[in-house]
């Protein structure tokens, strides 16, 4: 059954990989837009060997609403919550599914064991200020536009966000609006009000990297998660 699923997915990724960028352009044209400018095959300094990215961190309003709705909604599993002061807390989340042998479950003990040998992980900070008013990137551009969780089969993923009351930015095959919170997250302001020639320009590029078949939601914060298929197809070049 599996087996068959994965054969599916990927014959619908292959005949898709093939439709998302102009056919025929010199993808090396650098005059054109869109166009891909691929990353070079030099290896990274040796000295960097053995890095990884292992976390990236949210500050948060109320740590428990936020833990809750990132184990509830998201599936992460709360390794630990650091309650360093009476108003400073850290928590560290992180996916255990398929762990790293396939049994799909490691208990909280082996899964901080193997903390920094995991990636992907989510650090939760709050700090009860009463003068911190923080704001999401859906609500002003920041420097943090948000973060990708990828899954098995986007069209389930989207029900249950539904079921569930997840606030759902854009749904999958959607295309039309990416004015207002989903603009302002990936910092493009008001073009889409402003500029309706670069907009169509920006929304076209955009379909060209998948983007039609995302969902994007907010967490309870208003941070934007971009929710893609294990299958989206990949740029070729
Ligand atoms: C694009 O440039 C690369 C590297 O210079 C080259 O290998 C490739 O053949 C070029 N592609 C086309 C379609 O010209
Ligand atoms: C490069 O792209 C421009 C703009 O689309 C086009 O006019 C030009 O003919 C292309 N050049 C080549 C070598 O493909
Ligand atoms: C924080 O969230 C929890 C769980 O959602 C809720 O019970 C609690 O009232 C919230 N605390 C504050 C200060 O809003
Ligand atoms: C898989 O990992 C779990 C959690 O670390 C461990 O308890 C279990 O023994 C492992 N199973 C195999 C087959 O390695």
């Amino acid at each position: 059954m599996l087996a068959k699923t994965l054969l599916l997915a990927g014959g619908i990724a292959t005949t898709l990989a093939c439709a998302h960028l102009p056919r025929g352009e010199n993808p090396n044209n650098s005059t054109m837009f869109p166009r891909i400018e691929a990353g070079s095959d030099a290896p990274a300094d040796a000295a960097t060997l053995g890095y990884s990215l292992n976390h990236f961190s949210l500050n948060v309003k109320n740590i428990s609403r936020s833990i809750d709705w990132y184990s509830s909604v998201l599936g992460l599993r709360l390794i630990f919550n650091f309650r360093a002061t009476d108003k400073l807390s850290i928590a560290y989340m992180a996916h255990s599914h398929g762990g790293k042998n396939g049994t799909g479950y490691q208990t909280v003990r082996e899964l901080n064991r193997q903390k920094n040998n995991l990636e992907g992980l989510l650090e939760l900070v709050h700090y009860d200020n009463p003068k911190g008013d923080l704001v999401p990137s859906t609500v002003r551009a920041n420097t943090f536009s948000h973060y990708g969780l990828i899954v098995p089969d986007v069209p389930a993923a989207q029900a249950r966000f539904e079921r569930l009351g997840v606030n759902i930015l854009k749904k999958a095959g959607v295309s039309n609006d990416l004015k207002g919170p989903i603009a302002e997250a990936f910092g493009l302001g008001d073009v889409f009000e402003r500029d309706s020639e670069e907009a169509k320009r920006i929304e076209q590029a955009l379909l060209a990297t998948g983007g039609l078949d995302f969902v994007i939601i907010a967490d309870p914060d208003g941070n934007l998660i971009e929710v893609q298929s294990l299958f989206t197809p990949q740029f070729e070049f």
